[in-house]
């Protein structure tokens, strides 16, 4: 890996906003800009050479993708416009027909508004329960969520990684006891899929939901993953181009099978090849050394941070690249704001996690979050800035 693959690296930007969304190494631009002036067809709906060109570009990320996650066929990938679209179809595509009056559906209070707002409407719609698994020390454990199951649970809706606490659940533990109570479980990767590698069928994962723009990526593209028999199951929300086979002036009408049943319309066709080549960037650095690389920057910038006066950090031990803090009695935008003028950009506010306030005693926080190209003298330079110590005319 190389720091000057992104070109904003190189503008004295400090940039631990990862959360929110990844820095994009130079060839998904290039990727992009190459589709657009060189071949840019639409996708299989052509008889050409261009169009043939993109089919296999568009659908050959369909394979990366599958092989990323360690999907078991192409099939079972779709692509959408994020993570939120992904839940979206998971929830009105398969779960709106699958759940009955009263039946419940377990969240946590730290979910992101995309994992909990479907679910309010979806309730609103067809008068399901949705329960809360309780968090100790704000994280899930397998207990938490086995006190949490009734006869009634059929679907737990969670994030692998949480966006504001950064734990990881142990979803394989949490899965293989939701299924053997007949219980799906939807996981919500937006914050995993990018920093540690997922192997669906080791976890055994229903449905997996991801943006491309936090891993590389550009924005307006995600994934949706469902088994292939759950995906049989699932309704298009969206219909148009693309999904239909054949229709008559009658009504009478025939879809396609998945993938294409969900992918109504032209995709997003530049955004998909530029998923594929972040695919392959992340490929050549390993997500295993991704994730190496993190878990020891972490424990780095909490040992230092740790030095700041007046610090309040809510999460130390979770595993993942997310720090959580405040400084006593400064507004957490406030502290955003101060660090903005050093060029270190980082999130404030409430991280659109707006419930799990009244577990973290707190509404506004600040955040970081690291990625693999965050560096330990970065960290350095924000402990400084953090303490007020004289930095003026330091070069980073
Ligand atoms: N959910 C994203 C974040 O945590 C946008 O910043």
């Amino acid at each position: 890996m190389n720091r000057d693959d992104f070109n904003i690296l190189t503008k004295n930007i400090i940039y631990l906003d990862n959360g929110a969304t990844s820095l994009k190494p130079r060839c998904i631009a290039d990727s992009i800009s190459n589709y657009y002036n060189n071949y840019s067809a639409n996708a299989h709906r052509g008889d050409y050479d261009l169009s043939l060109e993109v089919d296999n570009k568009y659908e050959g990320t369909r394979t990366l993708v599958k092989e990323f996650i360690n999907a078991k066929k192409n099939k079972e990938i779709i692509f959408t416009s994020g993570a939120t679209d992904s839940l979206n179809k998971i929830i009105f595509g398969y779960f709106r027909n699958y759940l009955k009056e009263n039946d419940e559906v377990l969240i946590t209070k730290s979910e992101h508004a995309s994992n909990v707002l479907p679910w309010f409407e979806l309730k609103d719609e067809i008068n399901i329960k949705i329960n809360y698994i309780p968090l100790t020390n704000l994280e899930v454990t397998l207990d938490n969520v086995k006190n949490s199951i009734t006869d009634k649970t059929k679907v737990i809706s969670i994030a692998h990684i949480t966006n504001v606490v950064g734990d990881i659940r142990p979803i394989k533990e949490i899965i293989k006891y939701a299924h053997s109570k007949n219980i799906l479980v939807i996981i919500d990767g937006a914050q995993s899929v990018a920093h540690t590698k997922i192997d669906v069928q080791d976890l055994d994962i229903d449905f997996l939901a991801f943006s491309a723009h936090k891993m590389l990526g550009p924005t307006g593209v995600g994934v949706l993953y469902g088994k292939e028999e759950l995906l049989n199951n699932i309704k298009p929300i969206i219909f148009g181009g693309g999904m239909n086979a054949s229709f008559q002036f009658d009504g009478t009408r025939v879809y396609n099978e998945i993938p294409s049943l969900l992918e109504a319309g032209t995709p997003n066709i530049a955004g998909v090849i530029g998923l594929g080549e972040a695919i392959k960037y992340l490929n050549s650095i390993g997500m295993d050394n991704i994730s190496k690389y993190e878990k020891d920057l972490k424990k780095y910038a909490v040992k230092k941070l740790k030095e700041v006066k007046d610090i309040i950090i809510y999460n130390e031990n979770s595993e993942s690249g997310i720090i959580t803090f405040n400084i006593k009695d400064i507004f957490a935008q406030d502290l955003a704001i101060y660090l903005n003028k050093y060029n270190i950009c980082v999130r404030a506010g409430n991280h659109c996690a707006k419930i799990l306030k009244d577990d973290l005693g707190i509404k506004n926080t600040c955040r970081i979050s690291l990625y693999f190209y965050n560096t330990k003298e970065e960290i350095d330079y924000l402990v400084k800035v953090l303490n007020n110590k004289n930095i003026k005319d330091e070069i980073i």
